[in-house]
């Protein structure tokens, strides 16, 4: 059954404190804790001297409790004799200067010495709690980021990598352009990872980032598989995965979980300024979650208090908020929502990052509001099983997005936000959309959507012309089709490999930024669009949208095209919501996907089924109280409220 958790720090606590905390969790109805999480110090307190007897106790004192337990290792910060005994475990930042500890997060995925330390204390944790019956998983580290190190490991590890793929020097110095800028390299001895803090992404060969960001999340995908093979041999049948969250150096998480058993993510909606009301982006950051393994996914992390370290203290988090956005995580296909923290702590750089305790342990507003999720979710009786079913598809990949961050197209555009753009006009109708990788398969798929595919996949090009031709339904958007797999640009006409299948030709484009265009259909409708504006030449294609401004008024913005059985439409502008909400609307008739017309903004309705039973989650993702139609009723909404019907009714009544 789907369930709620909580992130607890025993080894920050006294032992009194213990069994005050886990009575509370299991009078509240908290199913599951997870622990060791940075305790490696506690553990292992001085080389090869090792105490577990202290997370025995607590083992012992959660289970006893009937609380399911999820076991972290603790290799995210290894204790400070190691990095002082042991100096080449220390990262090396891109200024070529190591790190120092005082943080966490200082070592280095591929030392030898780290792994040798990391792989021991792992092994005995597998060895000592794995075939626990209250254990259900493991999380290996905290929120592992691409590996970014620059120490003679790492940079040997980037040159391997390079040596595989292209084989001789002459072939990378002609995938990269090395022409340009003298760059020519001799022997791949001479690659270095990209150091120098002072040079931007913008100065730096785009196809030697693309292919350093693809090391960067191998090797840190490499590290985790390390970690996975201890835990599988002495802890086998136990889900293992990691935490997931999103920074400038997020992973290829296709990659990273590919390799784990179950998708994980730490989930911190942002907790608004006064003034802002809601937050749309949330629900795109679970489909894509889902779509990690195409499964039903763990939160490790959810948003209890208001955030404070790296910050100032943000705002408190406002009536309904707790529970509605581990509700909508639910909603979205998580299976379990571990709230971080329990307690908050006293001490350390953390201290303001609120849990659902304060400071003085008083059960307070925000711990209610968690009592009543957790009674909700234990009377709901979701099975895991119960699933999200999709008829659209949004390709999304890492490729894409790290193509973008290395070079900013123009003010204001991001890969996100075209995916988030057309993620959210198919939500506003009711319609649930699958996040999937873009090499992912189609079957079962009316309508896909693919944001921007600058570098372009000529396999994936051709599975959405197989996919068009048999009568399905595309929405290409601008920036597609414009780079080589080695990130350089392709020297023909754009959209390039797409122009055929969309039956249209980019004359020329204006990176407008901030700026603004006006556009209109042939049948009078005006939208707005910003950012970029691709100037249309329909070849097959017929117009669906024109611009109204500028040098290029009257030529084509956006075009349809009949291919096959189907039909593909290109976008070459980024507009407002309602031109989104129009394409939307057309392409789910179009592909004979019924839905329930325009939600008003903000609420978002999913549905999770299995074969015995069917969950309705209406969501009121908005800081005011509403009211929402909903077939003959009106249903009434306080801020943030999810409401959940199930059918067939159980016993225990639904909210
Ligand atoms: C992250 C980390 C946690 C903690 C929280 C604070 O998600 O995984 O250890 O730092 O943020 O919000
Ligand atoms: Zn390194």
């Amino acid at each position: 059954m789907v369930a709620v958790g909580v992130d607890y720090y025993p080894e920050h606590w006294g032992k009194e404190q213990w069994d005050q905390d886990i009575a509370l969790m299991a009078r509240t109805g908290v199913k599951a804790v997870r622990i060791a999480e940075f305790a490696w110090s506690r553990l292992e307190p001085r080389e090869g001297e090792f105490d577990f007897a202290w997370l025995d106790d607590v083992v012992d004192r959660l289970s006893g409790n009937g609380l399911k337990i999820i076991l972290c290792t603790p290799t995210n910060s290894a204790p400070v004799w190691l990095y002082r005994r042991y100096g080449e475990t220390l990262q090396v930042e891109r200024t070529g200067r190591r790190a120092d500890t005082g943080i966490r997060g200082h070592r280095c995925l591929s030392s030898p010495v780290f792994r040798r330390f990391a792989g021991r204390i792992v092994g005995l944790l597998a060895e000592r709690y794995g075939r626990r019956p209250a254990l259900i998983g493991w999380q290996i580290d905290n929120e592992l980021e691409a590996n970014h190190c620059n120490c003679p490991h790492c940079a040997a590890g980037f040159r391997a990598f390079l040596r595989e793929k292209y084989g001789e020097i002459g072939a990378l110095n002609r995938a990269w352009g090395n022409d340009v800028w003298s760059g020519d390299f001799a022997d791949f001895e001479e690659i270095n990872t990209p150091l120098g803090d002072k040079y931007d992404y913008g100065w730096l060969n785009p196809s030697y980032m693309l292919d350093y960001e693809r090391f960067a999340s191998r090797s840190t995908a490499g590290f985790i598989r390390f970690q996975r093979d201890i835990i599988r041999k002495y802890s086998p049948g136990k889900p293992v995965t990691t935490n997931a969250c999103f920074s400038a150096r997020t992973p290829d998480y296709y990659r990273i979980f590919g390799d784990l058993d179950v998708a994980a993510y730490d989930n911190y909606p942002s907790l608004y300024k006064q003034g802002e009301r809601s937050n749309p982006q949330q629900a795109f950051v679970l489909d894509l979650v889902r779509g990690y393994k195409r499964s039903n996914f763990w939160i490790l992390e959810q948003m209890s208090g208001s955030f404070g370290c790296w910050a100032p203290i943000s705002p408190a988090p406002r009536p309904g908020m707790i529970a509605g956005y581990a509700m909508q995580a639910v909603a979205r296909g998580a299976n379990l929502v571990m709230h971080f923290r329990w307690r908050t702590a006293a001490r350390g750089a953390e201290m303001f990052c609120h849990g659902l305790l304060d400071h003085s342990g008083v059960p307070g507003r925000r711990f209610r509001e968690f009592a009543e999720f957790c009674a909700q979710i234990n009377a709901l009786n979701i099975p895991e099983d119960a699933a999200l079913k999709s008829k659209v598809a949004l390709l999304y990949s890492y490729e894409q997005e790290h193509a973008f961050k290395i070079q900013k197209m123009s003010e204001g555009f991001t890969y996100r936000r075209q995916a988030e753009l057309l993620h959210r006009a198919y939500m506003s109708l009711g319609v649930n959309v699958d996040v999937i990788e873009e090499t992912a398969g189609l079957s079962g798929y009316a309508v896909v959507l693919v944001p921007a595919h600058f570098v372009a996949d000529d396999a994936v090009v051709r599975k959405l012309e197989r996919f068009v031709r048999s009568g399905g339904t595309v929405v290409v958007t601008a920036r597609s089709g414009v780079k080589d797999p080695y990130n350089a640009c392709l020297t023909r006409e754009l959209p390039g490999p797409f122009a055929k299948l969309c039956g249209v030709l980019v004359d020329e484009y204006d990176p407008i930024g901030a700026g603004s265009a006006a556009l209109s259909t042939p049948e009078g409708k005006k939208y707005a669009a910003t950012c970029w504006c691709d100037i249309l030449t329909p070849q097959t294609a017929e117009v669906w949208a024109a611009y109204d401004s500028e040098f290029y008024k009257g030529r084509a913005a956006a075009v349809r095209n009949r291919f096959g059985k189907g039909r593909a439409y290109y976008l070459g502008t980024v507009g407002d919501d309602a031109l989104y909400r129009d394409l939307a609307v057309e392409t789910l008739a179009a592909a004979g996907i019924p839905h329930g017309g325009v939600l008003p903004p903000g609420f978002e309705i999913s549905v999770r089924e299995n074969e015995g039973c069917e969950f309705t989650f209406i969501f009121n993702n908005d800081g005011e109280a509403r009211d929402l139609r909903y077939g003959k009723e009106t249903l009434r909404f306080k801020p943030f409220e999810v409401k959940v019907t199930r059918r067939p009714p159980t016993r225990s009544p639904c909210p």
